[in-house]
């Protein structure tokens, strides 16, 4: 397994943010944890990173407990936060040269650019500060960023929130290539359709329960049974 959550148990400000949450993916596959607002994803992702450790329970990364070796989780995993915190007075290449730099490499030009060809952002924008970019570019930046870092896993924090449909088409085909590749990637969001037209496995977390799994390798995801347990549960916790 390349991510294992085991009976996970997580307080935050005297809170219980994640309740015996239980879960794991393999290399190649794509997971999506849905859940509405304070459902307890970002938490989720936070804790393979070494960000909150677990009352109870475990998290692994490469089948080993992350709390023994915080430094190798962080190396297995490219994180894409939930905002994206690049530089809006740098340009594509300064940022991603300067965010690689930080995290200990350092990349040819022509390396960026296949990264960025990628995702296809425009070449005639590279040269632009990210202040006169649109969401989708910098999202654009963020996954280039997150793939030159060429670890074996991948979170992502919300991915497609606030992409328009075709951006998040393309973004969907570039996350399953990355999975064909090798990839595990775990994945955030709210989208239904798309966690069902991406995803091997779709988690429903609802108020840090682990409510239901979907696993499109032993049958098929109905979208609309999907839909219907989200909408439940997300309509029960708001209430
Ligand atoms: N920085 C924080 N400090 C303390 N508690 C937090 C913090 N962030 C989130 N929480 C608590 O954890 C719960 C789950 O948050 P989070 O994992 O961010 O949910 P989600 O990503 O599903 O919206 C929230 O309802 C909140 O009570
Ligand atoms: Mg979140």
């Amino acid at each position: 397994m390349k991510l294992q959550a085991d009976a996970l148990h997580i307080t935050r400000s005297g809170k219980k943010v994640l309740d015996g949450v239980s879960f794991s993916l393999k290399a190649g596959e794509i997971y999506a944890l849905l859940g509405g607002n304070g459902a307890g994803k970002s938490t989720t992702l936070l804790s393979f990173l070494g960000f909150i450790s677990p009352d109870a329970g475990s998290v692994r990364v490469n089948e080993k407990d992350v709390y023994s070796d915080i430094e190798a989780a962080r190396k297995a995993i490219a994180y894409l936060p939930e905002s994206a915190s690049l530089y809006e007075h740098l340009n594509a290449y300064e940022n991603i040269d300067y965010f690689l730099q930080l995290a200990g490499l350092s990349l040819s030009k022509s390396s960026i650019d296949e990264a960025l060809d990628r995702v296809s952002l425009k070449s005639e924008a590279r040269e632009q500060k990210l202040a006169d970019y649109s969401k989708g570019m910098c999202q654009k930046v963020t996954i280039a960023l997150a793939m030159l870092r060429d670890t074996d896993i991948l979170l992502l924090d919300e991915p497609t929130s606030g992409l328009d449909p075709s951006a998040i088409d393309e973004f969907h085909q570039l996350v399953r290539s990355l999975a064909d590749a090798g990839k595990a990637i775990l994945m955030v969001t709210h989208d239904v359709y798309g966690a069902c037209n991406v995803a091997d496995k779709i988690g429903l977390l609802y108020n840090g329960k682990l409510m239901q799994e979907f696993n499109a390798q032993t049958e098929k995801i109905n979208t609309e049974t999907v839909h219907k347990a989200f909408s439940t549960t997300v309509a029960t916790q708001n209430s």
